[in-house]
């Protein structure tokens, strides 16, 4: 099924489960760059329900990024609304806006953000200790212990980001964007710095978050493989959404199926 827009795309998500968790209504962003605009989005709707693992996939420039930032909260749209868990992020102030971020959403990006002084733990305990809350006590400690268990790094609590692998690294920045039990994890290119198999192991693992554990997630990518883990692909070109790909929760995650629809919408 392919449609035009992401308002046909929305509607198809809200038929399934009621109530979207993340919304994106008609949003623009003009950047200002020297003396000349750039519009990265140019009308971008669409809609993400709890639980699902959604793909922004499109070529370089296209705007996934900059859509990311919209709808994490990162950044504020030049026109348009962002509904992130029933909350409209443009009615909010800034102090609300990062509150909201902190509370709902965990990022994963392509070079890991790791604080190179901190260790693992440490590291993976930052939201909490941003947060005010001891991170070697009670469930906040039950709950690093988890996500290091979910990403396989129980014994490397005292190592720095510099000796461990760059996949090591990645996934000790997906663990800390889930140690907060997010409503939504969003992830930009998140495999694009790692080889093909160190790569494969992180999308297993964001897949495997989303399927035992309901995580919904949100993942940029200009990766056809990566984009298979998804349940849905939104193919994005030129500041809009082109088309949406419906690939279904599959145990395989063969990237054939999304790369034949790609060649016969001629992408
Ligand atoms: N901070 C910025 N200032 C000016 N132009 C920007 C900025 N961020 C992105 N752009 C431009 O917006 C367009 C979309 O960028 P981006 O969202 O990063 O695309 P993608 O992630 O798909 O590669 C590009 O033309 C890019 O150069
Ligand atoms: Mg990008």
């Amino acid at each position: 099924m392919s449609s035009g827009t992401g308002l046909t795309a929305g509607a198809a998500a809200l038929g399934r489960s009621g109530a979207p968790i993340l919304e994106a209504r008609n949003l623009t962003k003009r950047y200002r760059l020297g003396n000349r605009d750039v519009d990265a989005l140019r009308g971008v709707s669409l809609s993400v329900r709890r639980g699902e693992f959604v793909a922004l996939m499109g070529p370089s420039g296209s705007g996934k990024s900059t859509l990311l930032q919209l709808l994490g909260g990162l950044d504020r749209p030049t026109e348009g609304e962002v509904v992130l868990d029933g909350e409209v992020v443009s009615h909010l102030s800034d102090g609300q806006a990062t509150r909201l971020r902190r509370e709902k959403t965990g990022f994963v990006f392509q070079f890991f953000n790791l604080i190179p002084l901190l260790d693992v733990y440490e590291n993976v305990a930052l939201p909490f200790t941003i947060a005010g809350v001891d991170p070697r006590r009670g469930d906040a400690a039950a709950r690093i212990h988890e996500v290091l268990e979910l990403v396989d790094l129980l014994g490397r609590e005292r190592n720095r980001p510099s000796q461990l692998s760059a996949g090591e690294q990645q996934r000790v920045a997906l663990a800390r964007a889930l140690v907060g039990k997010p409503a939504i994890l969003l992830a930009d290119e998140p495999t694009g710095n790692l080889d093909y198999a160190t790569g494969g192991e992180i999308l297993d693992e964001l897949w495997r978050s989303c399927d035992e554990l309901g995580q919904t997630i949100v993942l940029v990518t200009h990766d056809a493989r990566a984009a298979a883990h998804a349940d849905r692909v939104l193919v994005v070109g030129d500041g809009r959404i082109r088309d949406e790909i419906v690939l279904g929760r599959r145990a395989n995650r063969d990237a054939r199926p999304l790369i034949d629809r790609l060649a016969q919408l001629g992408l």
